[in-house]
């Protein structure tokens, strides 16, 4: 879950590198390095920490160069610090990796006993002393990168310079890789991701498994040739057709990608039901409904899986299905009864998630239909599923996911009712709509969500709870908050208060509750429980609502009445903004929380 940029061109290499590594952060922010060739040698500069380390060191040292690589790390093997910091060179090549190698120790071994030194404890140094020692055997850069890679297992992308040569190398297997040309400066590009590259290139390629993409800038028409594993010219690469916009890479009036993010949401909620309808994914869903599928299993992680659980609600309830909705990092562990008359439905944001990766070869293994409801198109997931159901939610930068929950959770729901035989989608399309203007109205209302959490964000904790189709929002609630805000919180069902946490409860303890219609009466005693221990209470409910209005310390009263199944959504908007907020007057890093990492492709 490393970011990774290259450039090869006939101008400077640093600026578009350092800017491409300042669009990858949200991959791993462990610590930044870049390698670059002058006049013949390696030079290589690497710090722990941000990337803002790195880029005070470049202030100082003024590199220039005209082709370099360089890599944002989120540690795998060996502790973060700079010799553990990618790239990792030696007198013939610099290599920045992404992934994991599984044979590491196996190969090390062997490569000690062929004198080869270990600077670092990372796996990917094994890729570099591997490389060298082809390199040694053949004396072809790259015939030595293709025997390379056919040696290592696991899976990986690797981006390699030779000293003494203008050409950039990339191989990936189960990796994101992705290279570019602009054909009016003659530049070519890698990265593990297209957005590092908007207002770089202006053609994208995505390179199949095993290809080897040689970028080359002083080639004019092709200035990247593809090769299969054998050393073939390959035409197995895709191209991007349509160009990304240069406003995805700016946070615009915001301070953060997660402000902007979240006020995303209300357009992204009303250009999906369109897309979702498209007659392609009808008839998907048709097939389903005429096959003999009894039993779905949910599976994704994080906020992912709290999507999951909202969407196995509408399936028992529009569906009238019988579902199981698990973490991956658990299913895929415990062994599990699977038949074929079941389906796995695998939600995930990137696509590249682990522990969901696992679980999708494991259900397909035992011969079960998958499907997932996934953001980045042709993401490992995606190429991996039977079907997917893409969301629609644009590129997501803040780690703290927001925008890809209300899309993912939307999905499932307008695919629960295209199923159903008894729904009217034009309903739907309607409760959609009021569902946009649901959320913008509580985003217009962002003043009094930031009072609140000016008055409670030095508590010493926080319970989210919320019950029924609300309490997998309290779950997502607690998770926000912690990640981004480094506050201790929970997420409980209200029901469940009194057997254990409500012990918790005195001034300092907040009480976030969440009291719908549904099941009120029920819920409003739980949270006269917590205001008798002297809990803070924060109650979310329906709008004008005098009885809340008294119990609670803050109230915010929504109005839910023409959402229907999509109450929960609007809930969500109040506990992203809360936490936003929180986590803003703690003055934590939202965006790329500590120890976080966008995408978790390590187990
Ligand atoms: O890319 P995925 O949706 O598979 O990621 C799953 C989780 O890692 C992710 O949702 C994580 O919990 C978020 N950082 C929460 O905001």
């Amino acid at each position: 879950m490393c970011g990774i940029v290259g450039f090869s061109g006939h101008s400077d290499a640093i600026h578009p590198i350092i800017e491409g590594l300042s669009r990858l952060e949200y991959r791993g922010y462990d610590s930044a390095g870049i390698s670059y060739q002058v006049e013949g040698e390696l030079k290589i500069l690497k710090k722990e920490g941000k990337l803002e380390n790195l880029k005070k060191l470049i202030e100082e040292i003024e590199p220039s160069s005209c082709i370099g690589i360089g890599h944002t790390r989120w540690a795998t093997h060996g502790k973060v610090n700079d010799l553990n910091a990618h790239p990792h060179a030696n007198d013939e090549f610099s290599i920045v990796h992404n992934g994991i190698i599984e044979n590491a120790n196996e190969l090390r071994e062997h490569l000690k006993k062929e004198n080869f030194e270990f600077k670092s404890e990372t796996d990917s140094e094994c890729f570099l002393n591997l490389l060298t020692l082809e390199y040694k055997k053949c004396s072809e850069v790259k015939q030595a990168i293709l025997n390379t890679f056919k040696q290592v297992k696991g899976n990986s992308a690797f981006v390699i310079i030779h000293k003494s040569s203008h050409l950039i190398y990339a191989i990936k297997k189960s990796a994101p890789l992705v290279c570019g040309i602009n054909e009016n400066s003659h530049e070519v590009y890698v990265s593990s991701d297209p957005y590092a590259l908007v207002g770089f290139t202006t053609q994208i390629f995505f390179p199949k498994d095993n290809i080897l993409c040689v970028g080359d800038h002083t080639n004019k028409t092709h200035g990247i040739s593809f090769y299969d594993i054998e050393g073939a010219p390959s035409k197995n690469y895709t191209v991007q057709e349509k160009q990304m916009d240069l406003n995805i890479v700016s946070k615009g009036r915001f301070d953060h990608f997660m402000h902007k993010e979240i006020y995303e949401q209300p357009s992204l909620i009303r250009h999906l039901y369109d897309k979702i309808t498209e007659k392609e994914n009808l008839e998907a869903l048709y097939n389903f409904r005429g096959s003999d599928i009894n039993f779905i299993h949910i599976i994704g992680c994080g906020t992912a899986y709290h999507a999951g659980l909202l969407i196995k609600n509408f399936l028992e309830k529009n569906n009238r299905m019988r579902v199981n909705c698990e973490f991956a990092s658990e299913f895929r562990y415990r062994n599990p009864l699977l038949k074929r008359t079941e389906a796995g439905l695998f939600i995930s944001q990137s696509g590249e998630t682990a522990d969901t990766l696992a679980c999708q070869e494991l259900c397909k293994d035992f011969g079960l239909k998958t499907v997932s409801i996934v953001n980045v198109e042709g993401s490992t997931l995606f190429r991996e599923c039977d079907a997917n159901f893409l969301i629609h939610a644009g590129v997501e930068i803040g780690v703290a996911s927001t925008k890809a929950f209300t899309q993912q959770v939307l999905v499932g729901y307008i695919l629960t009712c295209a199923l159903s035989e008894k729904i009217d989608l034009e309903e739907i399309k309607q409760e959609i709509t009021s569902l946009a203007q649901g959320v913008e109205d509580i985003l217009s209302r962002e003043e009094e969500i930031m009072a609140i959490a000016r008055e409670i964000y030095q508590k010493k904790g926080f319970i989210f709870t919320g019950r029924g189709e609300q309490f997998p929002i309290a779950l997502e609630g607690a998770l926000k908050l912690k990640e981004i805000a480094y506050v201790h919180a929970e997420g409980y069902a209200s029901g469940e208060l009194k057997h254990g946490p409500i012990a918790l409860f005195d001034e300092n303890m907040v009480n976030i509750a969440i009291v719908t219609p549904d099941l009120y009466d029920k819920t409003i005693s739980n949270a006269q429980e917590v205001k008798a221990r002297k809990g803070v209470m924060v109650l979310l409910g329906e709008k004008d609502n005098k009885e809340l209005e008294e119990i609670s310390d803050y109230y915010f009263g929504i109005d839910f009445a023409a959402t229907d199944q999509l109450k929960p959504l609007l809930s969500n908007v109040f506990m992203q903004l809360l936490s936003y907020h929180i986590a803003k007057l703690k003055g934590t890093d939202i965006d790329k929380p500590r120890n976080l990492a966008k995408s978790v492709t390590v187990e």
